[in-house]
């Protein structure tokens, strides 16, 4: 498989200030020397606690922030430090679905409206746009109506099929998927986990699942690093890091697993 995404030994720190003039007292390492590899076509998992550093990681690899150290390779070129206006071509290729799909779509606009912005991106011709809107919304699973619309009017599933088109509007290579499915019933969370599967297929797409759940990511990952407190502490194919985890932490993590 051809390596897509590099990342090699990342850091992201936030300071912690202090008083009225903002004295920088210490630092919050949120990403502390993180390597990891996607390649064409894999579902790589990323796993650990709440504040362990997951979205700091994906808003880094996304490069929402500029990391404070290591290198950010996508298809052998280095964006680590990319001004945006040489980033275009990457924000077009790697795409983000965050976790809570009610503050992720504008209420203002319709549906059409936001699926708008990545189809001009793609360079869709203007009589042909209204079409890709209905063959996007047909994709994850909704009705063309749906495109007059405005997102109060849809179920937190709905929402997040809506973002998961927005997303693969622009035709991207590799999308982050920062836990997709926390905020979701129980009963809809594995059909938009089936629907990303689906389009990971039909598009050749690679995946970045990140998630606390463990349960999920081993479900449909092929590859899955553990975090813990800013670090990967052990990362292996799914099947093998199941059957012999060798961090203690990742242990904790199977054994809190109720039904394996
Ligand atoms: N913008 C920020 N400014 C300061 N601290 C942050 C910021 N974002 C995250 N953090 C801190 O970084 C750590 C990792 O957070 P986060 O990446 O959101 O973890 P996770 O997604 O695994 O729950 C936490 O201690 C969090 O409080
Ligand atoms: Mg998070």
């Amino acid at each position: 498989m051809d390596e897509l995404l590099k990342i090699i030994d990342i850091k992201k720190y936030f300071p912690i200030q202090k008083g009225v003039l903002k004295k920088t007292i210490g630092y919050i390492r949120a990403v502390d020397g993180v390597d990891l590899v996607v390649k064409k076509n894999q579902v790589v998992g990323i796993v650990g606690e709440s504040g362990c550093g997951k979205s700091t990681l994906a808003r880094t690899i996304l490069r929402f922030y500029t990391p404070d150290e290591g290198k950010i390779i996508f298809k052998g070129k280095d964006i680590t430090r990319a001004r945006e206006s040489n980033l275009a071509f990457y924000r077009k290729r790697v795409q983000i679905v965050f976790q809570d799909p009610y503050s992720s779509l504008n209420p203002k606009l319709t549906i059409k409206s936001t699926l708008m912005d990545g189809i001009i991106q793609a360079n869709i011709p203007k009589k042909e746009r209204l079409n890709r809107i209905f063959e996007l919304l047909e994709m994850v699973g909704l009705d063309r109506e749906a495109a007059n619309r405005y997102p109060h009017e849809f179920s937190g599933g709905q929402r997040q099929r809506i973002c998961i088109a927005r997303a693969i509007s622009v035709n991207p290579e590799l999308i982050v998927c920062d836990e997709p499915v926390s905020a979701l019933d129980v009963s809809v969370q594995a059909q938009v986990i089936n629907l990303l599967m689906e389009l990971k297929r039909k598009m050749g797409l690679s995946l970045i699942f990140i998630s606390h759940d463990l349960n999920l990511v081993g479900y449909f990952c092929d590859y899955v690093y553990v975090m813990y407190r800013g670090k990967v502490v052990e990362s292996g194919e799914t099947e093998k890091l199941f059957k012999t985890p060798s961090h203690p932490y990742t242990r904790l993590l199977l054994e809190s697993i109720p039904s394996l």
